[in-house]
């Protein structure tokens, strides 16, 4: 393991990768509140409305849904990239996307250790030069997996509905970063909002814990409303933004993700991969 991180390291230092490509991590701390539906229409959307080289992972590791939204059926997955096959022969291309599709069940979890995300980290440096963002889609909760994608990226988007044991729950996730790692690079977005009032409610409250409990300041990405153009989308496995463009949900997700694009990176004090080497390493 050391020597592989070694080696990896040697290389990446090299090839002075990632310079271009911005690293996103899509998180929540809750379940279900919209983060896969956000980071495959994020990625649409930087994707076909603003002309970037977009490329979402699916990291939910166990819970794979991300090709099912886009209604794509995969032989191949992750799983087979821990299992040593090539990155470039699982990723698969829909709507001006790439997709580097996950999977699921328990087997699969178990499956799943520091060895063989190493070898998935060094197969993904193979080809992160030729995005300009990588999204990487999380599992809920704060297992050591979502930890070390959310340290590694350049930014986090937590996702919280209005829902009390959201916010809660976003609040716990930041807080554990923010605590073990320093981390603080989160923008929140508030999904499911009945309004642009309760969506503004919501962030304020945990904003006000944020700032009292923690000492930092975190910003507003948006407020996505709730409407039921994703669940009719979602039952058809069809992407709202692409059917329907005009949607409110869909004009929100544009503004975030204009903004993201006028957003320089932040300076990285390590490297992506650095990041999560060290913190496998650490294990
Ligand atoms: N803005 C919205 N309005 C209405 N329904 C929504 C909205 N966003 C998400 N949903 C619905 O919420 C459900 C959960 O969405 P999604 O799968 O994106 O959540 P998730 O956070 O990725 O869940 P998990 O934690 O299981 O990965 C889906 O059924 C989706 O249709
Ligand atoms: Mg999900």
């Amino acid at each position: 393991m050391e020597e592989q991180a070694k080696g990896l390291l040697k290389r990446i230092n090299e090839k002075k990768l990632e310079k271009n490509t911005k690293f996103l991590a899509v998180a929540s701390g809750k379940g279900g509140v919209g983060k896969t539906n956000f980071a495959v229409n994020f990625s649409y959307i930087l994707a076909n409305d603003f002309n970037k080289k977009v490329l979402l992972i699916d990291a939910d590791i166990g819970m794979a849904n991300v090709h099912i939204l886009v209604n794509v059926n995969t032989k191949k997955t992750l799983k087979d990239i821990l299992n040593g096959e090539k990155i470039e022969n699982i990723i698969f291309s829909t709507r001006g996307i790439d997709i580097l599709p996950g999977f699921s069940g328990i087997d699969a979890i178990n499956e799943v250790d520091d060895s063989s995300v190493l070898r998935f980290v060094q197969n993904l440096n193979d080809v992160s030069e030729n995005y300009d963002y990588i999204i990487i889609d999380t599992a809920a909760g704060i297992d050591n997996k979502v930890i070390s994608f959310i340290r590694a990226s350049s930014k986090t988007y937590v996702i919280t509905t209005p829902e009390p044991t959201a916010i809660m729950d976003a609040y716990a996730l930041i807080k554990s970063m923010k605590k073990l790692y320093d981390y603080s690079d989160f923008k929140v977005v508030v999904n499911m909002a009945k309004s642009e009032e309760e969506g503004v409610d919501t962030f304020d409250r945990l904003k006000a814990s944020i700032n009292k409990f923690l000492n930092m300041d975190i910003k507003l990405a948006g407020i996505l409303p709730a409407t039921k153009n994703i669940q009719k989308t979602v039952k058809k496995k069809q992407i709202i933004s692409e059917v329907y463009p005009s949607d409110k949900f869909v004009l929100q997700l544009k503004k975030i993700a204009a903004e993201e694009l006028g957003e320089p990176p932040p300076p990285l004090k390590e490297s992506f991969w650095e990041k999560v080497i060290n913190f496998l390493k650490k294990d």
